[in-house]
């Protein structure tokens, strides 16, 4: 199977939308090049994008802004289960197969919907995962006043015509237009003028042009990147990719030492003749990695989201402090760079110790060990640290945020 989500599965399963019957607006998503081009073993519309399939980008944008009512995937023969799979979820007529060029892929899903004709069609390349917002609306506006629309750019650079490796001529560029997808069309429209075409067309609207039809323009733009060639999605992945700002904060935290309790520290107990005082289970290291992190996130304090005056963390098992401290990171759309915990105490000796309690704490931030140190050092005896009457803790953790965040 050509498909990298390991988890879809491909029985077939029901569309979500079994008639076309009453909708105004469907939109086919032709899936069925092989992306000679691009030359990847998957064909490119199945590539992932930021974790998703480029076509499940195309699917979800046709649909952001509303106003589409289903999505018609057009697909090669065979492949309509998993295509189908992939975008379970989304308002999708059962897919058909397509052909072995664009138009007659296109055609074969404008018979699929001539029973029960919508009145108006948006045919999309399922290689176009970025669907500018404003251009779905400008497009269903146009049609108003004329049976097709579509979005287009008007050309900046200078253009040429050659053969062999040579200048033939400058072609004027002044009234010139890169075509882009989705176009829209009145259905009865397209369909006929796809029944009656001769010659192949490289998109929709030229059948209409040909039949002498007016086709309308409207803005396109530069984001709208049909992925033809790699270094098109590399490019778009990283135009995707929200920039990352990283935001450090610094922990602090003191227990008394007691008889009695246990010595808990940086989620690994330790054996000790003596623990740590504190309302909840007083482990300081992560008290103070706590909050290194909501300082780094600029959200307080572990008081602010565990106050010690609320029965309910008594005794509290630190971790689940930490696992929160670590979720607000995800809720934040960031990441931990990297967790530094020092512990000042003479005794008990952490040295032994401080591997598994990177362990720990890395396995309860979702992060691996390479990321969190875990470090002691003694006052020299000075102190109450050197007298042993309490432990102390310093952290520090840089995290990563959305520019935006
Ligand atoms: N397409 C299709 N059926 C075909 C050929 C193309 O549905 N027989 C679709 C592609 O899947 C793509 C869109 O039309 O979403 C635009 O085509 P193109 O960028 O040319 O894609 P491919 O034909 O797959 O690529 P190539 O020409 O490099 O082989
Ligand atoms: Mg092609």
């Amino acid at each position: 199977m050509p498909f990298f989500w390991a988890d879809v599965d491909p029985s077939p399963r029901e569309a979500q939308a079994s008639s076309i019957r009453g909708m105004k607006v469907v939109a086919l998503l032709v899936a069925a090049g092989r992306g000679e081009r691009f030359g990847s073993g998957v064909p490119k519309q199945f590539l992932p994008l930021l974790g998703r399939p480029v076509l499940h980008h195309a699917a979800e944008a046709l649909l952001r802004e509303g106003g589409v009512d289903a999505i018609l995937p057009v697909t090669r023969a065979g492949e309509e289960a998993e295509v189908a799979a992939l975008l379970a979820g989304l308002p999708l007529l059962p897919p058909v197969a397509g052909g072995t060029t664009r138009q007659a892929s296109v055609k074969a899903g404008l018979e699929a919907l001539a029973a029960d004709r919508p009145e108006i069609v948006l045919v999309h390349d399922a290689a176009r995962p970025v669907v500018p917002p404003g251009t779905i609306p400008a497009l269903l506006a146009a049609l108003e006043e004329s049976p097709g629309a579509i979005p287009a750019l008007p050309v900046a650079d200078t253009l040429k015509r050659g053969a062999g490796g040579r200048i033939l001529e400058t072609v004027p560029r002044a009234g010139l237009y890169r075509a882009q997808t989705p176009q829209a069309f009145r259905f009865p429209t397209l369909l006929d003028v796809h029944r009656m075409a001769r010659d192949e067309a490289t998109d929709d609207a030229q059948l209409l042009e040909a039949a002498g039809h007016p086709v309308a323009l409207v803005a396109g733009a530069e984001s709208n990147v049909k992925i033809t060639w790699p270094e098109d999605l590399a490019r778009l992945e990283a135009a995707m990719t929200p920039q990352m700002i990283p935001r450090m904060g610094t922990g602090f935290d003191v227990h008394r030492v007691v008889a009695g309790r246990p010595m808990i520290l940086c989620g690994v107990e330790v054996p000790s003749p003596v623990g740590l005082d504190g309302h909840s289970d007083a482990d300081v290291g992560i008290h103070a990695l706590c909050d290194a992190i909501y300082g780094a996130l600029a959200e307080g304090d572990i008081g602010r989201w565990f106050p010690p005056s609320e029965a309910q963390w008594k005794d509290a098992d630190s971790a689940r402090f930490l696992r929160h401290a670590a979720g607000r990171i995800a809720a934040r759309g960031g990441m931990l760079a990297n967790a530094d915990v020092t512990l000042i105490c003479e005794r008990p000796k952490i040295a032994p110790h401080a591997e598994a309690m990177r362990e720990r704490l890395a396995g309860l931030l979702g992060v691996e060990v390479g990321r969190v140190s875990v470090k002691a050092t003694t006052t020299e005896r000075l102190g109450f640290p050197g007298r042993g009457e309490g432990i102390a803790a310093q952290a520090a953790a840089v995290v990563l945020l959305p520019a935006t965040g």
